[in-house]
């Protein structure tokens, strides 16, 4: 049997590798062209140490205290030369991509829907064969190239990959490369250049109440994780609060619903900061965040969207003098191009 293995370097790359039973986690990506950064592969220099943040495992007792503690392994440190896995795993390398000889990969697909949901939101799907190969952990994002340019943006998963076919939800900015591109010219069948996996910002394994804030298409990697959670389940309370500034930006209500009748501990509220909304709730995502969904601070708190939403929402959750276990942020920064 073999486990998937999604290593993540310093600048944000991300590749998948397949671990065969019995096989350590360092061979296994050697085999496949990645090289950790190892020296004795004996568990005696600790050279190869990383972090594993998902994942079931053993490290058998053949290395030594010098090349990892207890403590370290007690938090989740692992030696690579000595890890095998015993389901998928997310293995965090303290090395850049190019150190371990490793690139961003491509791949050539072409859209399958492009849909404009509202004045401000586009739905677009990408098709290919290649896409078939390409594994992500539900938040992470890719960078498309813009056709016709040489540009290219980020932009976040909304869904999971299947049969080859992956969804994105993207803000429509007024002259916009991207933006312009989407709501011209674009037809089903356009190819479409997709580079990555890249991001930190990643559903880990739920082990408390989850908080998830989206600001507009923020909402992108969410949706992806949710279909991650209905697959798998989830014993923790789930709970997302998705704010927009107009009526017209607030969609994928009907998706929500869908997961929160499929999900049987999630539930969400939407509101809408325009005062003149005819949306029941209004306001900003921070007067939604309510004592319980905090938990004392017994809480993973997901936020995703523009930078100055993170920035407001950040701020809030450090005023109420409560510390998330562990809080996770993606800013959906305009490129600088
Ligand atoms: C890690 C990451 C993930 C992202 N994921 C998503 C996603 O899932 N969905 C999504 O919609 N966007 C996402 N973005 C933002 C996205 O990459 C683009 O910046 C955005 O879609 C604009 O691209 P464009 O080519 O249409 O406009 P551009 O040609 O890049 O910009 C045109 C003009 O608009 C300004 N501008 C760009 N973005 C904004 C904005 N949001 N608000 C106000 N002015 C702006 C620019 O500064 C520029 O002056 C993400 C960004 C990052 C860094
Ligand atoms: S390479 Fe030396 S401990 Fe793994």
């Amino acid at each position: 049997m073999t486990h998937q293995i999604a290593l993540n370097f310093e600048d944000g790359v991300t590749r998948f590798v397949a671990a065969n039973a019995g096989e350590t986690v360092a061979d296994a990506a050697y085999r496949q062209g990645i090289n950790i950064p190892l020296d004795c592969r004996d568990g005696a220099c600790g050279t190869c140490k990383c972090f594993a943040e998902a994942g079931r495992y053993e490290l058998g007792e053949e290395y030594i205290d010098d090349a990892l503690t207890a403590d370290e392994a007690e938090q989740g440190f692992v030696l690579t030369c000595q890890m095998r896995a015993l389901s998928d795993c997310v293995v965090r390398v303290p090395a850049s991509s190019e150190v371990c000889r490793t690139a961003q990969a491509t791949f050539d697909a072409t859209i399958s829907a492009v849909r404009q949901l509202s004045d401000s939101t586009i739905a677009l799907s990408i098709k290919g064969e290649a896409l078939g190969k390409l594994a992500f952990l539900p938040g992470q994002y890719v960078n498309l190239g813009v056709p016709g340019s040489e540009q290219s943006r980020a932009y976040s998963f909304s869904s999971l990959q299947r049969d080859g076919e992956v969804s994105f939800l993207i803000r429509n900015v007024p002259g916009g490369l991207m933006s312009s591109f989407l709501t011209g010219l674009a037809k089903a069948g356009d190819p479409m250049r997709l580079a990555g996996p890249l991001g930190s910002f990643y559903l880990r394994d739920i082990r408390r109440p989850l908080l998830l804030l989206a600001g507009g298409t923020g909402l992108a990697p969410f949706t992806a994780m949710l279909e991650k959670i209905a697959e798998q389940g989830s014993t923790h309370p789930l709970h997302l609060i998705y704010g927009v500034t107009n009526d017209f930006d607030l969609v994928e209500i009907d998706r929500l619903e869908a997961f929160a009748a499929r999900i049987p501990n999630f539930s969400f509220s939407a509101c809408v900061a325009n005062p003149d909304s005819r949306h029941p709730l209004k306001g900003y995502v921070t007067q939604h965040i309510e004592p319980k969904h905090l938990n004392h601070g017994d809480v993973d708190v997901y936020l995703c969207g523009p930078p100055p939403m993170v920035e407001a929402v950040s701020q809030f959750i450090r005023d109420q003098g409560i510390a998330p276990a562990n809080f996770y942020y993606e800013k959906f920064a305009a490129s600088a191009a």
